[in-house]
């Protein structure tokens, strides 16, 4: 294990001493290895996957073989952020030893290191017996994806006074659990105030305010490649989509010109273009130089 790998107990004293958490979805090791690098404190692989990855409308077909599958490749890049596998729709819900199996298994064959879950009081028993095994549940109340349906879509939670009172028992009962954790996800920034204050463990919002022991963020959403769509709670730090087409558009116009690949990026000498010409190459033999290369070494560190 790496010396400095943020661990269960470093995220629990943050709610006393901060700083605050930074929380970022991941779901492939290259992105996951730069969102290390960035210092993020949780890596997390949501089931949001299914949208962002697979694009779907929603998060329920998602399974946990999937999850696990993402889960291996962000481990094996993370050096130092905490490794979270969510647990997809129906893997858990129907009772507390199909929640124990689930979570082993993506620690099993994750390599996680904790696992989320989403509900609040009727998720309380799967979550202790969770814990009771050795894997660190992170809680999930207010907008719980997996509940699109009886949500009636991708609302604004808690905006009465009796919701508000639920999401709040809903929190309190995931401590209770030994949750040590709990994302806090769509609700009004006053009562993401008040879950914070009223249990002992961090949150960590999504669209729930500034109040939270931390922030966490769709990895796509913060670099602006998810969609058109631009929910209020999301910030977009760049504007990787725009870059990517714009970088792709460069590749395409350089193919169809001929510019790529120049001899910079090719093997041994290359031929002047009118040596490429069809007519140059009246016996179909290639037209490609090849120059003996004797491997795909960078350009400059061997036969470049
Ligand atoms: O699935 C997910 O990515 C999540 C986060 C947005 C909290 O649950």
């Amino acid at each position: 294990m790496v010396e400095s790998k943020v661990l269960v107990p470093e995220l629990r004293a943050r709610k006393r001493s901060g700083p605050k958490i930074v929380a970022v979805t991941a779901y492939d090791a290259t992105l996951a290895r730069l969102l290390d690098a960035a210092g993020v404190d949780v890596l997390l692989i949501g089931d949001s996957l299914g949208m962002v990855v697979q694009g779907l409308p929603t998060t329920l077909p998602v399974t946990l073989e999937e999850v696990a599958y993402h889960c291996r490749a962000v481990a094996r890049a993370a050096r130092r952020a905490q490794v979270v596998g969510d647990l997809p729709f129906m893997s858990y819900q129907t009772s507390p030893e199909r929640a124990v199996e689930a979570a082993g298994r993506l620690v099993k064959e994750g390599n996680v290191e904790a696992v989320k879950l989403e509900g609040g009081l009727p998720m309380a028993e799967h979550v202790r017996r969770i814990v009771e095994v050795g894997i660190p549940v992170m809680g999930h109340v207010g907008l719980t994806p997996q509940s699109v349906h009886a949500m009636g879509g991708f609302r604004v939670q808690g905006k009465t006074a009796p919701a508000q009172d639920r999401i709040l028992a809903d929190a309190r009962a995931l401590e209770a659990a030994g949750a040590y954790s709990i994302v806090v996800e769509g609700v009004p920034a006053e009562l993401g105030r008040r879950v914070t204050e009223s249990v002992s463990v961090p949150t960590i919002g999504i669209g729930a305010g500034p109040h939270c022991d931390g922030q966490v963020l769709v990895c796509y959403d913060l670099l602006g490649m998810y969609g058109d769509l631009r929910p209020k709670f999301v910030k977009r730090y760049a504007e990787l989509g725009a870059a990517v087409v714009q970088a792709v558009e460069t590749f395409a116009a350089e193919v169809r010109s001929g510019a790529f690949p120049s001899a910079a990026h090719s093997f041994g000498p290359v031929a002047e273009p009118s040596a490429l010409a069809p007519a140059a190459e009246p016996t179909g033999s290639s037209p490609i130089v090849t120059g003996e290369p004797t491997s795909f070494a960078p350009a400059g560190d061997d036969d470049a």
